[in-house]
This record gives structure tokens, C-alpha cells and sequence, in this order.
């Protein structure tokens, strides 16, 4: 299973659910065999570290993005991954709009993993606060719990 977590610029929010998704794979289900990226939309930010507010916010949880780069999605993307994961509505509408029609169904939105959901876009914390950063770290910790017992349910399908 491939999964590419896509947001606006990948220097923030689809860092972020890559790299606390990695983790949380390798502590709760290492046997699954699970690929996973980020790219972003734009490519303004382009072989970047994530941004030093997402990485410092990734630390207090133990999460070290210092190594990652940021990269924009290719065309090829939408066959070599699985699942392609939209940080928001908007990410969602413009990747649909990329994609191939017959990989349209690939592209959905990373909140559809939480269940009984509040929100549907992990918001944008680029021009906010710190507190944005935190609460891309909450929905992403929920989201990705939902997202392995997606690939868990589907593993044992087979
Ligand atoms: P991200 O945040 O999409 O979560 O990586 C952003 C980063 C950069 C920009 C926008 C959003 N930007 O406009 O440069």
C-alpha cells in the first residue's frame, strides 16, 4: 500500500502526517506493509526543510522532520500511489481536477479517517500561530489512527 499525503506546500501539514504516520506504523503495525510521501500542490517550497514551526511542533512529540524535503506532486503520482491523501476541501478539488479520470477515486481527504468528524480540512497554519501548528499535530494524530485501522481492515481482506 502506497499513501501520499498532499497539501498546499508541503512544508507544513502533509510533513507533518507523513512523518507522525511513519512512526505510528512502525510502533503499532510494523508488519503492514505501508510506503508513504508528501508533496504539495505548489512548488514554491521545493527541496525546503518543513517549516521551523511544524518541525519544533513535531519535536514536542517526539517527531524529528529535520531530514525531510519538500517536493511538488508529479503526474505519475496519481498511478504509483494507492491513496492520495487531500489535507483540505481545496487540496481535494485541485487534485480531483489533476488527476486522471480514471484515478479520480485514489484522491480523497485525509479527515474522512476520523470518525464522528468536526472538521474537514486540517486548516492551513502557514500565515497563523503557533496554536495552528498544534492543531495539525491533534486532527493528524486522529486522522492517522483512522487511516491504520483503514489499512489494517483492508490487510485482513487481503
Ligand atoms: P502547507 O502550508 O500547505 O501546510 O505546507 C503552506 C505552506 C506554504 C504556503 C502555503 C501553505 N505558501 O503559500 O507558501
Amino acid at each position: 500500500m502506497k499513501i501520499l499525503f498532499v497539501c498546499l506546500g508541503n512544508i507544513c501539514r502533509s510533513p507533518t502526517a507523513e512523518a507522525l504516520f511513519r512512526v505510528l506504523v512502525q510502533k503499532e503495525a510494523p508488519h503492514l506493509d505501508v510506503w508513504i510521501e508528501s508533496a504539495g500542490i505548489g512548488g514554491w517550497h521545493v527541496g525546503e526543510p518543513p517549516d521551523k514551526r511544524a518541525q519544533a511542533a513535531a519535536r514536542r512529540r517526539g517527531i524529528d522532520m529535520s531530514a525531510m524535503r519538500a517536493r511538488q506532486i508529479a503526474a505519475d503520482d496519481f498511478s504509483r500511489f494507492d491513496l492520495i491523501l487531500a489535507m483540505d476541501r481545496e487540496n481535494l478539488t485541485e487534485l480531483r481536477r489533476r488527476a486522471p479520470p480514471s484515478l479520480r477515486e485514489r484522491v480523497r481527504l485525509f479527515l474522512e479517517f476520523v470518525d464522528d468528524r468536526d472538521f474537514d480540512d486540517v486548516p492551513d497554519p502557514y500565515y497563523g500561530g503557533e496554536t495552528g501548528f498544534e492543531q495539525v499535530l491533534d486532527l493528524t494524530e486522529v486522522a492517522a489512527r483512522g487511516l491504520l485501522e483503514h489499512l489494517r481492515r483492508s490487510a485482513a481482506r487481503g
